[in-house]
């Protein structure tokens, strides 16, 4: 299923705005050739467009020339008239809005559209979003700003809100570009302006916190890549970690918002798509082509099925993320197509898109994850995947609470008058610890399984190993163990690879967590020149002092308490893994290449916190 979410559509003709509102400048489509037209602003050329913007049999040959099954087709922002008298901005959108709907009323199902609405008065916004919605619009196109208002204005925080209540996608365009005085050349303000103006939304939505007082399930994505954004994450997290001001009301660092939002595959360059979705996540990105305009994607889909993205991402960002983002779950165009509308705003056939226990929670796709490799199946290979599946979703939930315990007492730090960040720390933590007891746990299920009944479809697995487990080693980054040497077993995987490269430049939870007590004051600045075995020293000291204090620091022994546990019961972890791998493989050599359990016994010495057990040492001195 390929689905392009980012392309707009122009009407053959609509009526004289200019006349119809009594003001100038209003955008008008002046018929050149046949096929051809040119969008005029007032007396100012705009635009070249050809018929593929009006006419759906055009539309559907080149969607077939480029493997795209649907479009979602949205209007141009230069007809936002968000500077407009409401009342105009409204008749405007309306005219638009049924208007894409005809438009998808003669596409066959594969064409669907999002609305715009009048957002300058938040109140019209909502109700013609709702209309919308109703006649068959899958959700709404805003432009990044409303002149000096942000998205992060409170009025356009409710407006997203009423998105997330109607289960309405909501595209978020650039449009009137900052500084045009100083970008009156070379479409400065397409090629500058655009990405600079996308990031700012951005930015402005995540540091405010409205992400973490808006619904999970708004479904919102930003145009052209997400303009600057990801390209520069790594200076907005420098700033957040380092400066208060910079830090906005946000609970987290900017990138813990990564999943709450999609953004477009409109970046025009293997490289640019690549760390785009290094950055983002496979999930987080569309097939957005900005069809049919002049700077748009010339073959749709081209960019991402050239990458060198796996097939499995591939397939995420060509339609299976847009079947999330639009709220489609897998149904077919054909099955949609019944829910098209009609031009008179109608319904032809309602289709029912409530929630189900299977389709929230992604049962059907979920069961189609077990794929055994052994042919016929033996038996156990089924146990042997769900096992090691079920560790992932678990090790999915850790990084997950690790990342909140890392931006809690990055608070708690930044603030150590206030004790609510130390107690939700201790309180995750806690949640950690009995999530890697049920690991330990687990590996007794697989040691139901024979020797001899593993040994028939080992072979199969080569050389797939628990080595290549990325998020076991992010665990382990994200905790403050940071061997750059593991990187290398994650070559064969691109994203997997960037990931863990993010996590090492990450401040690991250790890091964290020292930093944390020399904001209470336990831990001095080091010594410049003092030795790794004296700032070793020195932060055992420091916790041994909390434990010495106990009746002022109650809350924060619980923390290192925690701490300790779950370093206790990750060795725990190593420990019954080692077990399991001498009762299955005996001393012989594992698919990853390394000796085996005589290797692994070796990773029974790491610990994430060694000062918080060399602290015992000290207390008893
Ligand atoms: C029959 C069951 C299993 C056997 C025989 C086995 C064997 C091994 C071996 C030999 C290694 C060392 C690397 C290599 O040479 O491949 C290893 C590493 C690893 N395995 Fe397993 N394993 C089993 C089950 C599991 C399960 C259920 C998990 C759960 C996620 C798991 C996770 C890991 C991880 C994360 C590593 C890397 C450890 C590190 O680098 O410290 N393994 N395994």
């Amino acid at each position: 299923m390929v689905i392009d979410i980012h392309n707009h559509f122009f009407p053959a003709t609509w009526p004289d705005l200019a006349e119809r509102y009594g003001t100038p400048n209003w955008p008008w489509i002046k018929h050149t050739e046949p096929g051809k037209a040119d969008i005029m602003v007032g007396e100012r050329f705009f635009r070249h467009i050809d018929s593929a913007c009006w006419d759906p049999e055009v539309r559907l040959q080149e969607m077939d020339r480029d493997g795209v099954e649907m479009q979602v087709i949205s209007a141009t922002p230069v007809l936002f008239a968000y500077d407009r008298p409401v009342e105009h901005a409204l008749d405007c959108a309306r005219l638009f809005n049924d208007a894409a709907l005809e438009l998808c009323r003669r596409g066959k199902g594969r064409l669907r559209s999002l609305c715009q609405v009048p957002l300058q008065d938040i109140d019209a916004a909502c109700a013609e979003l709702s209309r919308c919605k109703k006649a068959g619009h899958l959700g709404v196109q805003i432009g990044n700003h409303v002149g000096d208002k942000n998205l992060d204005d409170a009025g356009i925080v409710t407006f997203l809100h009423h998105c997330a209540d109607e289960s309405a996608a909501v595209l978020v365009h650039p449009w009137d570009m900052m500084s045009q005085a100083r970008m009156p050349k070379y479409m400065m303000p397409w090629t500058v302006g655009m990405p600079a103006e996308t990031q700012l939304a951005m930015v402005a939505l995540v540091l405010s916190g409205a992400f973490d007082r808006l619904p999970a399930n708004l479904q919102i994505c930003f145009a052209h890549g997400g303009g600057s954004f990801a390209f520069l994450l790594g200076r907005l997290e420098n700033a957040w970690h380092r400066h208060p001001v910079a830090q906005g009301t946000c609970q987290f660092p900017p990138s813990h918002y990564l999943n709450r939002f999609f953004v477009d595959s409109a970046v025009f360059d293997q490289h640019a798509l690549q760390f785009l979705v290094a950055t983002m996540g496979a999930d987080q990105v569309m097939l957005g082509s900005d069809y049919p305009f002049p700077l748009g994607e010339e073959r749709v889909g081209d960019l991402i099925r050239g990458s060198l993205l796996s097939q499995q991402a591939k397939t995420k960002l060509l339609g299976g993320n847009a079947l999330r983002f639009l709220g489609l779950g897998e149904k077919s165009p054909g099955e949609k197509e019944a829910g098209v509308a009609t031009a008179s705003g109608e319904l032809a056939h309602p289709s029912s898109e409530q929630l189900t226990y299977s389709s929230y929670l992604k049962i059907p796709q979920l069961l189609e994850l077990q794929q055994p490799q052994s042919s016929p199946q033996h038996h156990d290979e089924l146990l042997f995947i769900v096992v090691h599946q079920t560790y992932e979703l678990w090790f999915k939930e850790l990084l997950h609470d690790l990342d909140a315990v890392v931006a809690n007492l990055q608070a708690a730090g930044a603030h150590p008058a206030s004790r609510d960040e130390v107690y939700e720390a201790a309180r995750l933590l806690r949640r950690c610890t009995e999530i890697t007891r049920v690991l330990v746990e687990q590996f007794t299920i697989l040691e139901t399984m024979l020797p001899t009944h593993f040994l028939a479809f080992r072979d199969k697995l080569e050389p797939a190993s628990g080595f290549q487990s990325e998020q076991f080693r992010e665990l382990e980054f994200l905790c403050g163990l940071k061997d750059e040497k593991m990187l290398r077993y994650h070559k064969p995987t691109p994203e997997a690879h960037a990931q863990l490269e993010r996590r090492l430049r990450e401040p690991s939870l250790h890091s964290v967590f020292f930093e944390a007590l020399r904001g209470l004051g336990k831990l001095g600045v080091f010594p410049e020149g003092a030795t790794e075995r004296e700032r070793f020293d020195a932060r055992a000291r420091a916790v041994q002092s909390l434990y010495q204090d106990d009746r002022h620091h109650r809350d924060w022994i619980d923390v290192c308490e925690r701490l300790t546990e779950f370093d206790e019961l990750v060795v725990s972890w190593r420990l019954r893994h080692i077990q399991l791998v001498e009762r299955t493989i005996g001393v012989n050599m594992g698919t990853g290449g390394s000796a085996g359990a005589s290797y692994l016994k070796l990773t029974l010495e790491k610990k994430f916190f060694p000062e918080l057990w060399e602290a015992r040492t000290l207390l008893m001195k």
